[in-house]
């Protein structure tokens, strides 16, 4: 269920007619649903209540301060993967005993960040960082800075294919992330003689964009073996970590509810007698979000036509990144868009355009061939949705554009949680060096 809907010909979000938004804030703009963030936590939290769990809320898709502090109040705990995610769940006052530290490239000083925070754990991507986290311990153990050892859990790599788009593929034994499962007890071995550290679980993120559940039965159909066969005293492997992963609808309803993935991931957590670690990002944020941008121009080309609006690759890369579906639909119009329950417009008042940016490349588009109502021209206000998830925090300052506004609307009132960045600030760290000149 998400809180972007037609009334009376018009987009609201919760409350609030986007129009009014756009009015407000200008365009492009991004538009998040403070209820739909909450909505789709419940529903996993609700779905996963059976076994203990942390509902380690994955930053990484939206890491608005905001949203962090409106998740952080619903009971989330939080996934991170950089020392500016921690500094962000730090500023917003999480507790750091729900938080997890993920990525095959930590650097000594994050590393040393989020063991001074006594974050839970870290889910630890090769040998080579477990022993820079043994080493880096030991460091600050010297100096008084260490409060508890460092708990890990070893990400394992279980050669499972996600069904999902190469580029957010991570399961699978050709990319670089975890530890096949043949050298995870070794480095659990490895792990016993490390004074500093402590094995807490075991961590398994397959992908993104996971819209069936054979993946994780198989995935974690493996894991829960090996955690029987490799638990011990000295490694109790307490912890489960399934990752994040959940799809959702972009085109078409094919994404599965939370209770879904449950059915599958719930009995597995209780025969293995682990508490659960789960990472969801783009299933709570991902249609919590809409783009709001406005037609500039329409332009006729020899094969095809073009809307050229005010949002670029630059604050939308998913499209040209990963040839992403996000549907497009004017924010007033007489229907819902069609792959969100309205009705199929009849042909004649529809015409298919490349909806493309500003941006001088042709990579450059937010959809391609695709048919939207004909009389759309310059003002005219488009809702893109499902850019609630890895949107804004793909968004770069490509063509020196600066980054845009952030809102959040709650009910019937809504926040400008992030400006839309000045030219000054887009240069405000720059120096002209006199010696240069
Ligand atoms: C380790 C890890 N956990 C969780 C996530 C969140 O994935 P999703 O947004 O698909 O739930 C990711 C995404 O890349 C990830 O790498």
């Amino acid at each position: 269920m998400d809180h972007f809907k037609y009334r009376d010909r018009e987009l609201y979000a919760e409350d609030v007619p986007v129009s009014k938004i756009a009015a407000a804030a200008g365009t492009p703009a991004y538009v998040y649903s403070k209820a739909t963030f909450l909505d789709h936590y419940t529903k996993i939290a609700k779905a996963f209540a059976a076994v203990p769990n942390v509902i380690c809320y994955s930053v990484k898709a939206n890491s608005s301060l905001a949203i962090l502090a409106v998740l952080n109040k619903a009971g989330a705990g939080f996934d991170i993967v950089s020392g500016g995610e921690l500094f962000r769940v730090q500023k917003i006052g999480a507790p750091m005993n729900k938080v997890v530290f993920a990525g095959v490239g930590k650097s000594d000083e994050e590393i040393a960040a989020a063991l001074k925070a006594n974050i839970l754990m870290f889910n630890v991507e090769s040998e080579a960082e477990l022993e820079n986290i043994e080493r880096v311990a030991a460091t600050l153990k010297r100096e008084g800075d260490l409060k508890e050892p460092a708990r890990v859990a070893i990400r394992v790599n279980p050669d499972v294919d996600p069904k999902t788009h190469a580029y957010i593929t991570t399961g699978k034994k050709d990319t670089k992330f975890g530890i096949d499962l043949g050298r995870a007890a070794d480095l659990i071995a490895a792990a016993k003689k490390l004074p500093n550290v402590q094995i807490a679980g075991i961590h398994a993120h397959i992908g993104s964009q996971i819209t069936e559940v054979t993946p994780y039965r198989e995935s974690l159909g493996k894991v829960v073996d090996f955690i029987r066969s490799a638990r011990t005293k000295e490694a109790p492997l307490q912890y489960l970590n399934s990752g994040g992963g959940f799809g959702i609808h972009y085109q078409d309803q094919a994404a599965p509810p939370a209770e879904k993935y449950a059915e599958v991931i719930v009995p597995m957590v209780k025969n293995s007698g682990c508490t659960l670690l789960l990472e969801p990002g783009r299933f709570i944020s991902g249609n919590s979000g809409i783009l709001l941008t406005k037609v500039l121009y329409t332009k006729r080309g020899v094969d095809k036509n073009f809307l050229i609006v005010d949002a670029g690759m630059n604050d939308l890369v998913r499209p040209s990144l990963y040839g992403s579906f996000h549907e497009i639909w004017p924010a007033k119009s007489a229907t819902q868009p069609p792959t969100r329950g309205g009705s199929t417009p009849d042909a004649a008042s529809v015409a298919k355009v490349d909806v493309v940016g500003p941006i001088c490349e042709s990579g450059d588009f937010l959809a391609k061939d695709r048919a939207l109502p004909k009389n759309l021209g310059r003002g005219d206000v488009l809702a893109v949705f499902s850019a609630g998830a890895y949107g804004f925090v793909m968004a770069g300052n490509y063509n020196s554009r600066p980054l845009l506004p952030e809102v959040v609307v709650d009910g019937a009132k809504f926040h400008v949680v992030n400006k839309r960045q000045s030219y000054e600030e887009l240069v405000a760290r720059e120096t002209v060096p006199e010696a240069l000149l």
